[in-house]
């Protein structure tokens, strides 16, 4: 899949820091050499989930060996509540606390391990308060963080009525930890004139740099971020970086010291919010062909204590409720359900694959009642390409190649035969039995908030012709950095080796977005391909000048400046030359988003700039006395328009699709009666490993391009891969029909998928197999 027309663009160049990456010498934020005289932090947390605190007594905490520095929200200079959008977030625990895991104080001592130590020794009396712990029982109260929000379009109770055929049902979806191999971090250093210069493994710089200076009680050209790489983020660290940014700030600024916060595993998944898990109840109606007459959701996510980006991810849910169907009578229903356990946040997909997943849900029953494939059911419900096109927030789907996109997979995946082969298989063994599931997503692409669709881009050219490119994204490993470069190296004709991307800083680039929606290259890329042509606009004209050329004969290619077939000189000695006659050599670069706008209140507009659609077809056996799963195939076809870095983006899909697997079948949070999270180490959680990779993982581009002006007409790839693991999840519950043999009959199945849910859905699906008790209770 290379691009003749273009020389680097296209092509598969290795990830810039791949080499650094596999010889341990890629510099993440607790690698940084340390300053002398650097504090370690650590904090006290919450042991309760809903209390009043009647007293703190932390002496021994400031007793302890090694201790420097104990500080409190009394501590907090400035604004002592934070938050993303909302500032619903105290800095440390206000008298009360909301989750177990949550910030009572933070500790400054010489060492991590005395730091540690010393935060347990605090002595904390509580008095209890009723918690909400569950969703379904938050919902009932209606304890909401932000207020519903509903879209709906027909009369609905009617056409529900009219059938002819129609079913209500529900599920439960669980939540996921974001699991970056790299845990949350932060190193901040004092400087002169009250400076702060923070390292911080953050797919948010720009944020961390408002909320420190706030806590500071600073103005913002004070403090300075900075994010060399992550090693993952995920979501987890766009806004939920901030307590480790800005306690780490707050306690070099108290002690005048260098102070690094570095979470431990199990500190970071109790403090820190996850996916949104949720529950759905739904009530369709569709005719004989399995056409969609009607749909009612009630979506109810669990937000945990605070907004966060909790309306954000509620809002993405509602835009991908309709995946690739079009929905013409409807009702959604969007809860945002305040619990008292951590507060949730992004994590890849944002929203919409809990979105998709409910959907497909629905479809996966009609086509059972039905006795249909679900494939069948499916395409008769598709978006029209000029009819039956525009989505339940009234955006007109014009990009639409669904169509033809799963009509591919379903030939190269030989979905029929194998689904006969199956039915063979099944028909034949007892224990074992297999399932398909062909699902097609479609993706919005954009941040919905529409102002956080801009870019800024900073490029200098050096006198020897080397090139060093800064933006606003971050790297967090989904090859951003390579792809930027990439893009520069294009524009300005040289080499991706002649290409350096400096590390993501908040005084080179200013009031940056956080890199997440997956868009961080269609937003940097554009601005630093931006950056690249002004200064060739200059450049250009210099060389025109200078050696008597038409403008338009002047070409930047293979290192070389040339004018029509002559070569004038190789690109360093030229840049030289054009320094000595004070050309200036660097420039700014910007970008924003056209055409889109939405309307926060009524949920509608066109949030999204394009669509990326996708289809992923998956094949499962499970054993039905001990519910264990193994995915045996997968085949994914993935429209990235054209791909900038092939290799890079098929790394995102593989990436993607198996960590979806993870969130549906093995990774599972679970909370006590009491609101603590148990689940909270690789020991108890377990997400997907080498071995649960299926043997064959094809994964193929549908050939496309960007209808919508893009960087070099790609397409974004760093969610939409995931809920493309739906398919797993379905075939799973095909599988569990299979072991049933009762047409009809819907296997209750919820997510994840772990063995207790699998025997629990084949359980009831066929009741003749005798089953072993099952000891705990789900959700
Ligand atoms: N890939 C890696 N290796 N590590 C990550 O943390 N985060 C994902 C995705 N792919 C992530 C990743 C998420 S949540 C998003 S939004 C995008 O990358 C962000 O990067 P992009 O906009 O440059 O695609
Ligand atoms: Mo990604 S969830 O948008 O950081």
């Amino acid at each position: 899949m290379t691009q003749n027309k273009y020389q680097t663009v296209g092509t598969s160049v290795k990830h810039e820091s791949a080499h650094l990456h596999v010889t341990g010498r890629a510099q993440y934020t607790d690698d940084i050499p340390e300053v002398q005289g650097t504090l370690h932090a650590a904090f006290g947390l919450s042991e309760r989930a809903h209390a009043r605190i009647v007293s703190m007594d932390l002496t021994a905490v400031r007793a302890a060996p090694g201790v420097v520095a104990v500080i409190t929200l009394d501590d907090v200079p400035g604004e002592k509540y934070v938050g993303p959008v909302i500032a619903d977030e105290p800095v440390f625990a206000d008298g009360k606390v909301d989750y177990v895991g949550q910030p009572l104080f933070a500790v400054a001592a010489t060492s991590h391990d005395l730091a540690r130590r010393a935060a347990r020794l605090a002595k904390v009396e509580y008095e209890n308060l009723e918690p909400l712990l569950d969703i379904k029982s938050a919902a009932d109260k209606q304890a909401y963080v932000l207020p519903p929000a509903r879209i709906s379009k027909g009369n609905v109770p009617e056409t529900l009525a009219q059938g002819p055929h129609r079913h209500q049902g529900s599920f439960y979806c669980g939540g996921q930890e974001q699991f970056y191999l790299e845990g949350q971090v932060a190193y901040a250093l004092p400087g002169e004139n009250a400076e702060m210069q923070v390292f911080c493994s953050t797919q948010h710089p720009s944020e961390m740099q408002f909320i420190i200076a706030h806590a500071l009680h600073q103005p913002a050209h004070t403090v300075k971020v900075q994010c060399r790489r992550m090693g993952g983020g995920f979501g987890g660290k766009e806004s939920q970086s901030w307590p480790f940014a800005a306690v780490a700030a707050l306690l070099a600024h108290h002690t005048g010291r260098p102070v690094k916060l570095r979470a431990d595993r199990d500190d970071d998944f109790m403090m820190t919010g996850k996916r949104h898990d949720f529950r759905v109840e739904y009530d369709v109606a569709y005719d004989d062909d399995g056409l969609i007459k009607a749909i009612k959701f009630e979506q109810q996510l669990r937000c945990g204590y605070s907004a966060d980006l909790s309306g954000a991810v509620a809002d993405r849910q509602v835009f991908h409720t309709d995946n690739t169907y079009f929905l013409e009578t409807f009702d959604i229903l969007s809860l945002r359900v305040k619990t008292n356990t951590q507060s949730n946040t992004a994590f890849r997909g944002f929203g919409g694959p809990q979105g998709i997943m409910a959907i497909e849900y629905v479809i996966e029953d009609i086509a059972r009642r039905l006795g249909k494939d679900p494939l069948d059911v499916r395409r008769r419900n598709f978006y029209g390409k000029t009819e039956r096109n525009v989505t339940p927030y009234q955006m007109t789907v014009e990009d639409n190649v669904i169509h033809e996109l799963v009509d591919q997979l379903e030939q190269t995946a030989e979905y029929r035969r194998r689904r006969e082969d199956i039915t063979r298989f099944n028909a034949q063994n007892q224990v074992l039995k297999k399932g398909l599931a062909l699902v097609p997503v479609k993706f919005g692409i954009s941040f919905t908030a529409t102002h956080l669709n801009q870019a800024g881009a900073l490029l200098h050219i050096y006198t020897d012709g080397s090139v060093l490119i800064n933006h606003g994204g971050t790297e967090m490993g989904q090859g951003l950095n390579t792809k930027v470069a990439q893009v520069v190296a294009e524009e300005l004709g040289i080499g991706i080796e002649h290409v350096r991307v400096s590390a993501t800083d908040t005084s080179k680039v200013s009031n940056t977005s956080a890199t997440a929606a997956s868009s961080g290259t269609d937003l940097n890329g554009k601005a630093a391909q931006d950056a690249a042509r002004k200064i060739k606009a200059v450049l250009v004209a210099y060389a025109a000048d200078h050696y008597g050329c038409d403008t338009a004969d002047v070409v930047f290619r293979s290192n070389q400046v040339h004018c029509g077939e002559r070569v004038i000189l190789p690109f360093a000695k030229f840049v030289q030359e054009a320094y000595n006659a004070r050309v200036p050599l660097w420039s700014s670069g910007f970008y924003r988003t056209p055409k889109i706008h939405y309307d926060f209140k009524t949920l509608t507009g066109r949030p999204f700039y394009y669509f990326v659609y996708g289809a992923a077809c998956a094949e499962v056996i499970i054993d039905t006395l001990t519910g264990e799963n193994r995915l045996v195939r997968a085949d994914v076809l993935y429209d990235a328009g054209r791909p900038i870095n092939p290799a890079v983006d098929i790394g995102q899909i593989e990436g993607g699709f198996i960590q979806g697997m993870g969130w549906l079948t093995t990774e599972e949070l679970w909370w006590n009666k009491d609101g603590r999270l148990m689940t909270h180490a690789p020991s108890t959680y377990k997400i997907p490993s080498i071995s649960d990779c299926p043997e064959a993982l094809n994964v193929a581009f549908f050939s496309n391009g960007n209808v919508e002006n893009s960087v070099y007409q790609s397409k974004a790839v760093g969610e939409p891969p995931l809920p493309l693991a739906l398919s797993v999840f379905f075939a799973i519950r095909d599988a569990v029909h299979a072991a049933g043999n009762q047409p009809g009959t819907l296997a209750p199945l919820d997510a994840p998928a772990t063995a207790e849910q699998i025997l629990r859905a084949v359980h009831a699906v066929a009741p003749r197999l005798k089953l072993p008790e099952l000891a705990t209770e789900h959700g």
